[in-house]
């Protein structure tokens, strides 16, 4: 059979059009200088005609690109093939579903165009939610690399945390991964999409970010206003904001709190309003920049909770950037940072088996697996617990 187009080749046209766009809206604004170097008599007549036809060039390349008719081309082929099936007496089910995917592409392609690309909301391709090959990055050309050659596949759903001893590369791998460093060599996916310096505005709308520290985060007067904030900037129908707001407020059990003032709340509070803020817009990955290393004991055992509770629904990715042990627990994943390499990516019980490791690159062990270790020191050998309270059942039966 033919092949027909696909969500990857719509994603394809949307960022074609958001480079093709990016590329004449930069070329418009250097144009614009180039003239009033020009009136200012800074410049020769010749040096704006260069920016002219630059210009040009790139108008044309987009009025080149920006049509759909490889869309309407694509339905033409469907219908032609359910012709001939029909006159074959053959079988249409799937040569009529593949109809309204044929529509539907055409009718997200129109969309991405009128919006010139800007709101274009990419499709998830496959269910890796992040792909890192070979990432390197140093500040400075002579500076050694921060993160050194990390490679790790994340699928959709997975509770990932990310450790490592101070300097080891954390946040410099979070601020690549958001979009904010990029990266000196390697290549980055989310959700299949190829990350390149164009499409980053709409590749992040994947990602919620939650950062350390709680008072940074607020922009509202009010807990609601800060949650539509972010709808606000997206340009969310006003009409539709109420529901949105309420339903991210009930996830992080802050429903109550929406009139309230944001500064006036603990930090446990307010990093769930932060949280809130972030799910209202529906990200498929959520990041936590130590989000909890700034709290209280009873803020840190809120916000672990909202995570584990996020993690249980598993329709978000999570990474969680943390020096809290005990917080790999929660984890599926580690990923164990030292000197800007991944030394070790495993299940939590995975990377406590080798607590001479991590004590080798200078980590503690999460606080249950300390007393599990005292315990067996004075001959209490006891099953591996997940859990505080796991632990102290077991101490109970022996
Ligand atoms: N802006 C910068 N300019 C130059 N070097 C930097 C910069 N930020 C970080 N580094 C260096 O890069 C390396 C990795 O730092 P990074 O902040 O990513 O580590 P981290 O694991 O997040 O540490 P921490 O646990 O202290 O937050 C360190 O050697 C650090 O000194
Ligand atoms: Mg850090």
């Amino acid at each position: 059979m033919a092949k027909f187009l696909t969500a990857s080749d719509l994603n394809e046209f949307k960022l074609l059009i958001n480079e093709y766009r990016d590329k004449l809206n930069r070329s418009g604004q250097k144009l614009v200088v180039a003239k009033a170097k020009y009136s200012k008599k800074e410049v020769e007549l010749e040096f704006v005609q260069r920016y002219e036809t630059e210009y040009r060039e790139n108008k044309a390349k987009y009025k080149a690109n920006a049509h759909t008719k490889k869309f309407v081309d694509n339905i033409n082929l469907v219908k032609t093939k359910i012709s001939k099936a029909k006159a074959n007496n053959s079988d249409l089910t799937e040569l009529l579903t593949e109809l309204q995917t044929a529509k539907q592409l055409l009718k997200d392609a129109r969309f991405s165009l009128r919006d010139k690309g800007n709101s274009a909301e990419l499709s998830k391709i496959n269910k890796v939610a992040l792909k890192l090959e070979d990432i390197k990055f140093r500040y400075k050309d002579d500076f050694p690399f921060a993160v050194d050659g990390v490679s790790v596949e994340v699928k959709h759903g997975e509770y990932v945390a990310i450790i490592g001893h101070n300097g080891s590369g954390k946040s410099t791998l979070s601020k690549i991964i958001i979009g904010v460093l990029k990266p000196t060599s390697g290549a980055i996916a989310v959700y299949g999409n190829r990350v390149t310096s164009s499409n980053l505005s709409v590749i992040r709308k994947f990602m919620g970010i939650v950062f350390q520290n709680p008072d940074n985060q607020f922009i509202g007067s009010t807990v609601k206003d800060d949650i539509a904030f972010g709808l606000e900037n997206r340009r969310v129908e006003p009409a539709d904001m109420e529901e949105i707001i309420q339903k991210a407020a009930k996830k992080v059990n802050m429903h109550e709190f929406l009139d309230h003032e944001p500064l006036m709340l603990s930090g446990g509070q307010k990093q769930r309003v932060a949280i809130a803020s972030a799910l209202a817009l529906s990200p498929d990955i959520m990041i936590f920049d130590e989000a909890t290393s700034m709290l209280d004991p009873k803020g840190k055992t809120e916000v672990k909770n909202i995570m584990v509770e996020l993690k249980n629904t598993r329709e978000k990715t999570i990474f969680s950037i943390t020096h809290d042990m005990d917080e790999i627990l929660n984890a599926d994943k580690v990923m164990v940072m030292n000197a800007g390499q991944l030394v070790k990516f495993g299940t939590p019980s995975e990377i406590l088996s080798d607590k001479n490791f991590l004590r080798s690159i200078h980590l503690d062990i999460p606080f249950v697996a300390q007393v599990e270790e005292a315990l067996e020191e004075v001959g209490l050998k006891l099953e591996h617990s997940e859990s505080l309270e796991e632990l102290v059942e077991r101490i109970c039966q022996k």
